[in-house]
């Protein structure tokens, strides 16, 4: 094979209704090489990668795969020829433990030929080990976390022996200490000769891991480089093709009074003593690891999670939230980590997703003004730069990045003058991310509050004005952003004394 390379693909068009999603697409995979696929939200990398895995059909191209050219028609016949992909949308079986996900569909039979639970879970238990990772095989996945799942779909395509290996965002949901253990894992995959496809809106994470990058933009390939001749703003340009503003823009904003308190907030074992307030036109960020207690702390204060004692009060008054429309009643917008859960209902339109929490101020008399729905959604549209043929497209079409749009606009319509965005630029590409920190910026401009929970500590110290770290449950420091940096961040969420 000339120099090494075990994939090509050569003019590849994929067509969707009312959608060029690739064209004219090239891609070619050296052995041994994280080769990184880049672009905006909608550019087309996991609709490439799909077809790789089987999942979609190419509508016309050519592909070689280990000097053989071959058509790949189903997700079966792609694992068989040693291609595995870790979606972007997890695809776990909520109800089965970890080692069954692992195993699925490959069942391991104990020679009576009957399911072999003690054989699943060892199996399981020692690919988890291997990644240095700690999850327990015999856990049911729903009892996990965004992370932990992300960690599981890595385990299930290392067990089936990939030799090619796809990525689809591996570290959207992951904190800076797992994603090195991943680039951990990703070093020594390589070092055994398997070549890897990554895709990942985290520039940084591509000079680090990657040894070239394709890119795409609007479905056209834009080139191949190695990572080691170009540079981020050349790869920004490429990417995007306009300037880009300033990557943090944070505008000072006059801070006014108190709009959200609470005090001693205690939840069974998860939140622990929580005391803290947010005042109007500020961004209050929370910092810690995952599983310090920082999505609880949302959704009890969303109403999702009971708490067991504590006082919220909201605008000088005391309330009791019951449930979330109780929040949202009260003016509380809370934009959740999982979309494909929590935040979006992938069956119905865009435009029905995004007035879906307005539902009241969009009807009278129980009849929905589509006029003013329409309006709202296109307004969002375009600010945010959603990608999508029409209005009415079900956002099950639409790409990763920008189902994450539809769920912010979703919450920016619906008026609300609190808000928490848990993890809100996630998957998000860095064009949009900088149009996203602009809203924050009209929305405190308004006299909005907004509470950002992020893994990514450049973005907090970026855009939050204080920033409190949890650990464990509780708060355990708060810094005002221009004191503070990133490294007395981790120290106080490791919770390691600085040292002098
Ligand atoms: N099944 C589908 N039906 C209709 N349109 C689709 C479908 N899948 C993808 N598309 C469209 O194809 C285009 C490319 O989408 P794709 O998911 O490949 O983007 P992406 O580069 O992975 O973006 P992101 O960074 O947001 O994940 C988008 O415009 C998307 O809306
Ligand atoms: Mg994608």
């Amino acid at each position: 094979m000339e120099n090494n390379i075990i994939l090509k693909m050569e003019h590849i068009f994929k067509t969707f209704p009312g959608v060029v999603a690739l064209d004219d697409v090239h891609f070619e995979l050296r052995r041994e090489e994280v080769h990184v696929l880049l672009g905006e939200n909608g550019a087309g990398k996991s609709t490439l990668v799909k077809i790789l895995s089987g999942t979609y059909q190419k509508t016309s191209g050519q592909m070689t795969i280990f000097g053989q050219e071959i058509d790949i028609h189903n997700p079966k016949q792609a694992q068989e020829l040693g291609i595995g992909i870790i979606y972007q949308e997890f695809n776990l079986i909520p109800k089965l433990s970890v080692g069954e996900n692992i195993f699925l569909g490959r069942e391991q039979t104990n020679h009576f030929g009957v399911i072999d639970q003690k054989k699943i879970l060892t199996g399981a238990q020692k690919i988890l080990s291997d990644l240095g990772v700690d999850v327990n095989a015999r856990h049911l996945v729903k009892d996990l976390g965004v992370a932990q799942q992300q960690i599981v779909e890595v385990a299930k395509a290392l067990s089936l022996d990939a030799k090619i290996l796809i990525m689809d965002e591996p570290t959207s949901a992951l904190t800076d200490r797992e994603i090195t253990e991943l680039f951990t894992t990703i070093r020594s995959l390589k070092n055994k000769g398997v070549a890897i496809i990554y895709i990942s809106h985290r520039l940084e994470e591509l000079f680090e891991i990657g040894d070239r990058v394709t890119v795409l933009r609007d479905g056209k390939y834009l080139g191949t480089q190695n990572i080691c001749d170009i540079s981020k703003p050349e790869l920004i340009r490429m990417m995007v093709n306009r300037e880009l503003k300033a990557q943090f823009p944070k505008q000072k904003s006059t801070i006014g009074e108190e709009i959200l308190r609470v005090e001693h907030l205690n939840r069974s074992e998860v939140l622990k003593d929580i005391n803290f307030s947010v005042h109007r036109g500020e961004i209050l960020g929370i910092a810690g690891l995952l599983g310090s207690g920082r999505t609880e702390l949302a959704r009890a204060i969303f109403g999702i999670d009971k708490i067991n004692s504590g006082r919220i009060i909201i605008k000088g008054k005391r309330h009791k939230i019951r449930s979330p429309r109780n929040a949202i009643n009260l003016g509380i917008g809370f934009l959740t980590e999982d979309r494909k859960t929590q935040g979006l209902i992938m069956q119905l339109s865009l435009k029905n997703n995004i007035s879906l929490p307005s539902v009241e101020r969009f009807s009278s008399f129980g009849i929905i003004n589509n006029g003013a729905e329409d309006q709202a959604a296109k307004r969002y549209v375009k600010e945010l730069r959603i990608k999508t043929p029409d209005l009415n497209q079900k956002v099950m079409f639409l790409s990763g990045g920008n189902q994450q749009k539809v769920v912010l606009s979703k919450w920016l319509c619906s008026k609300a003058d609190i808000f928490i965005f848990d993890e809100p630029t996630r998957g998000i590409d860095v064009a949009s991310r900088v149009e996203i920190y602009q809203l924050m910026n009209r929305l405190t401009a308004e006299g909005v509050a907004i509470i950002m929970i992020s893994s990514e500590l450049s973005e907090i110290l970026g855009m939050c004005n204080r920033i409190l770290v949890m650990r464990q449950g509780e708060i355990i420091s708060e810094f005002l952003a221009e004191e503070t940096t990133q490294e007395k961040i981790l120290q106080s969420a490791l919770g390691v004394s600085a040292v002098a």
